[in-house]
């Protein structure tokens, strides 16, 4: 057990301990290093400005995966074992690499606040597709659209987004070197993955992290202590604390826990670890639950898919969470995992029992979460709706899902969030849905029975009434939808 954390920036190695653990990273970064292209606006998360990047041990590579994150919600304790790169680290050869050249050449910025996110944000994007170019490596620019999904987690007062797309599209991705070739030397993955084998205990004045080595040792710390804050990435966290909402004391974390870090196929079900990221679990389920895939694709930044996980979106126990209304319908079932290694399942439509309450003892700790994965013949949609797009919190949120027997409905599962002080099923729509065939006016009579079922309030994001509205449309606006999914199903 290690009593400090390992971090290289730029590519120099820093061990830290008491306090200095303890830092935000964009503090860190400006004011214990002086590395002030790094800004700081929101502290939320929302703005981009304080996009960095974060180079990680890769199981299935030997050279680090580097994905970008909002460094105003990361603290250090979090990092060990990374390599982060900031905008000063992407310089080459003290020039502008052809990221930041673009960018000049464009009229990409104004008042600069926001560019060192962008071209971080654009870093990781390009990066990663320099990385994967062996099925197209005659590629030279990238086209509007991959722009504009790369800088979803960044905003511009001043500019105006015409020329940074521009600056996006102006990239010559031959001209690029990539960060592993750049940084990834044999001594720094050597020594991070010495490092990683062993767990981390910090001490500071008034503050504790522990991270160990296996799920029944942090389950076991967490009940040894009064009020310990289990850290997954802090993408919520990390708000409060910013906000001053929040100040834990006592923290630990499942980052090095070796079975945390997988997800696999595994008896029907995709098994997925508590420290697996949602881009991660994005692109694993793309081709085994296709429509789950899509849903996380339009929700949050990549900056905070890149950081945040599924087991924490659990943990939150949000009303609003984006992924649990998908949960429900699916029978997840939540793994916990006790101080003596004793795991158990729960059922998720049975695991919260009040607002953020959950049936989950002292001793036990979320390990992974088992997705039993729908049948072809079965069909799912899942929704969100929020003001905007991308990067956004949701005023609802829904899932329905329906198993089909030829032209009937042999069973269905309707999920919302946003209606009340939990994700909800309704039992009663799912029961007059039962049996049924896909008609216009089942889904109005489902959708009229919908609105008996919830307990919306009036909040900052959407009237009582608004959702109220929205329970009973999202059911017709499925059976509209349905068009030639109906027949590809019926077909199977
Ligand atoms: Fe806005 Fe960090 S400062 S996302
Ligand atoms: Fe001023 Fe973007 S250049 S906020």
């Amino acid at each position: 057990m290690r009593d400090y954390l390992l971090v290289y920036i730029n590519g120099k190695e820093h061990q830290l301990k008491g306090d200095q653990a303890f830092m935000r990273l964009s503090d860190f970064l400006r004011y214990d290093q002086g590395l002030t292209g790094t800004k700081v606006v929101c502290e939320e998360g929302d703005c981009g400005a304080c996009t960095i990047l974060r180079g990680s041990l890769n199981p299935d590579s030997d050279q680090l995966h580097y994905e970008s994150i909002n460094s105003c919600i990361t603290f250090m304790s979090l990092l060990d074992c990374t390599h982060i790169i900031s905008v000063e680290g992407l310089s080459e050869n003290g020039s502008l690499n052809p990221i930041q050249q673009a960018m000049v050449e464009n009229h990409g910025t104004q008042c600069g606040f926001c560019t060192p996110g962008f071209v971080c944000a654009m870093t990781e994007y390009v990066n990663h597709r320099v990385c994967q170019r062996g099925s197209a490596p005659e590629e030279q620019f990238l086209d509007a659209q991959q722009v504009r999904n790369a800088l979803t987690g960044n905003l511009c007062r001043c500019t105006g987004y015409a020329p940074i797309i521009n600056a996006g599209q102006a990239i010559d991705l031959q001209a690029f070197s990539t960060l592993q070739q750049r940084y990834d030397t044999p001594e720094m993955l050597a020594k991070l993955n010495d490092h990683q084998q062993m767990g981390v205990h910090l001490q500071s004045k008034n503050r504790i992290f522990y991270a160990p080595i296996s799920f029944a040792q942090a389950a076991a710390f967490k009940a040894s202590e009064d009020n310990c804050s289990v850290f997954s990435s802090a993408t919520d966290l990390g708000v409060l604390i910013n906000k001053g909402r929040a100040k834990p004391v006592v923290m630990t974390s499942l980052s090095h826990v070796p079975e945390a870090h997988e997800v696999k196929e595994q008896e029907g079900h995709v098994v997925v670890g508590a420290r697996i990221s949602l881009t991660h679990l994005e692109n694993f389920c793309r081709s085994r639950i296709p429509e789950f895939s899509r849903l996380m694709r339009i929700f949050a930044s990549p900056q905070i898919k890149n950081k945040g996980t599924l087991v924490g979106n659990i943990a939150n126990g949000s009303p609003i969470a984006d992924t649990l209304p998908f949960l429900f319908v699916a029978e997840a079932e939540i793994e916990l995992t006790n101080s003596d290694g004793v795991e158990r399942r729960v059922n998720i439509n049975d695991f919260y029992t009040g607002y953020k309450q959950m049936d989950m003892a002292e001793d036990e700790l979320i390990s992974r979460v088992w997705i039993p994965i729908p049948g072809k013949s079965e069909l799912m949609r899942l929704y969100k709706v929020s003001n905007r797009k991308d990067l956004d919190i949701s005023t609802f949120t829904a899932a329905i899902r329906l198993k089909m027997d030829g032209q009937q409905i042999q069973s269905a599962s309707v999920a919302y969030g946003g209606v009340g002080p939990n994700v909800i099923r309704l039992p009663k729509t799912e029961a007059l849905l039962q049996g049924k065939t896909l008609a216009a006016d089942v889904f109005q009579a489902a959708g009229e029975q919908a609105r008996q079922e919830i307990t919306p309030i009036s909040d900052v994001r959407a009237s009582a009434d608004y959702r109220f509205q929205l329970a009973e449309n999202i059911l017709r606006k499925f059976y509209a939808e349905l068009g030639e999914t109906v027949e590809e199903v019926m077909s199977v």
